[in-house]
């Protein structure tokens, strides 16, 4: 068993995603609630969003379509994953694990698996809990899924949360780092609980489980305070961005690629300056799926796969309920 974690790394040694076909623009959703596609394009660079439609699917579904698509490219076998680890916040159902019935969908008959809740920012946290368990030298391929049906918890006549959500889902596998300076170089992961209040959905969990009376007055649904989240979000994801980029000794002109989170273009925008980081090396497609929670940095990485090279360096970044947020430094290993 590894002893000394300081000079071993994890790497992504493979990416994939998958979003479904059914495309809901903004012009079809302001048939749906009081809005226009001038409002949320200019309050969040949103343009379109998919939408899971077949109501016998779910996150776990989305999850094992990217995740099959992974050994794909990988090419191996699906008893080869040690762990699945799935961000979410829309869990097929409270238990089993959604990376239970992802491992069962795939095939993964020697893992083991759990989720992850950590609302938008879930995917780094299962991303450096993954490198935890790759550097202390117990587990060699680990699958990072970051999955979310956020259609099945919106409130489609509150005009507030509807135009932002959509679904989809992305998945890397983390392999052991050939040397210290391949793969995940650094992470800074904070949460902070008095935010909790902001965003969240009220029932179906043991404070307030499911009643006639929490159906009635939607609490099945995303509450989003937008605008206090807004000005923590802009402030947080700049600052933790900011922050790792000082630890590390880089500047704006180090950095290959940003990875943010997809909530809002305007917070993208913001974190990019803080960080002197150009236009054109952010990863933004916010325009075609709106924010799909934990699955907006896989399905970036995944849809900017052939761009990236070895030896870049990536800074990925997310603010999401809790409120957590956090980011990650790496040297993209191919
Ligand atoms: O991903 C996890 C973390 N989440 C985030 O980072 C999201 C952070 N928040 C936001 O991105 C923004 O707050 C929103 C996009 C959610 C909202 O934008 P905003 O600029 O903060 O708008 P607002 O909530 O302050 O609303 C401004 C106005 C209001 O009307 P009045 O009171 O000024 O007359 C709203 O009723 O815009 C109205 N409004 C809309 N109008 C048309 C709110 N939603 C809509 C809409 N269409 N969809």
């Amino acid at each position: 068993m590894a002893q000394n974690f300081q000079d071993k790394t994890s790497k992504i040694s493979a990416v994939a995603s998958w979003v479904p076909d059914y495309i809901l623009n903004n012009d079809e959703l302001s048939k749906m609630v009081d809005t226009s596609d001038e409002w949320i394009t200019t309050r969040t660079g949103i343009k379109e969003r998919r939408i899971l439609k077949d109501p016998l699917l779910a996150t776990s579904d989305m999850g094992a379509n990217a995740v099959n698509e992974l050994l794909k490219k990988r090419g191996i076998a699906p008893d080869e994953i040690d762990l699945i680890i799935c961000a979410t916040v829309t869990p097929d159902m409270l238990f089993p694990a959604t990376a239970c019935l992802i491992a069962e969908k795939v095939g993964a008959k020697n893992a083991f698996g759990f989720d992850l809740s950590a609302a938008c920012s879930a995917f780094l946290f299962a991303l450096d809990c993954g490198d935890k368990y790759i550097v202390s030298g117990q587990y060699k391929k680990i699958v990072v899924v970051g999955a979310d049906k956020m259609s099945s918890i919106v409130d489609y006549t509150d005009r507030k949360t509807c135009v932002i959500f959509g679904d989809g889902a992305g998945a890397v596998l983390l392999e052991p780092g050939e040397c210290k300076d391949v793969g995940i170089q650094d992470s800074i992961l904070k949460v902070d609980g008095a935010g909790g209040e902001y965003l969240k959905m009220v029932a179906g969990g043991s404070l307030n489980p499911a009643t006639i009376d929490t159906v009635k007055m939607g609490q099945h649904y995303i509450y989003q305070d937008g605008k206090t989240v807004f000005k923590f979000a802009v402030t947080k994801m700049a600052d933790v961005s900011e922050e790792i980029m000082k630890k590390n000794n880089l500047k704006g002109e180090d950095i290959s690629w940003l990875v943010p989170h997809q909530a809002n273009l305007r917070i993208i925008d913001a974190t990019a300056k803080r960080m002197n980081v150009d236009q054109s090396k952010v990863m933004v497609n916010i325009h075609k799926y709106g924010n799909t929670t934990a699955a907006t940095i896989p399905i970036c990485l995944s849809e900017w796969e052939s761009r990236l090279k070895k030896d870049q360096n990536l800074i990925l970044a997310a603010f999401g309920g809790g409120f957590t947020w956090g980011a990650i430094y790496l040297k993209w290993a191919y």
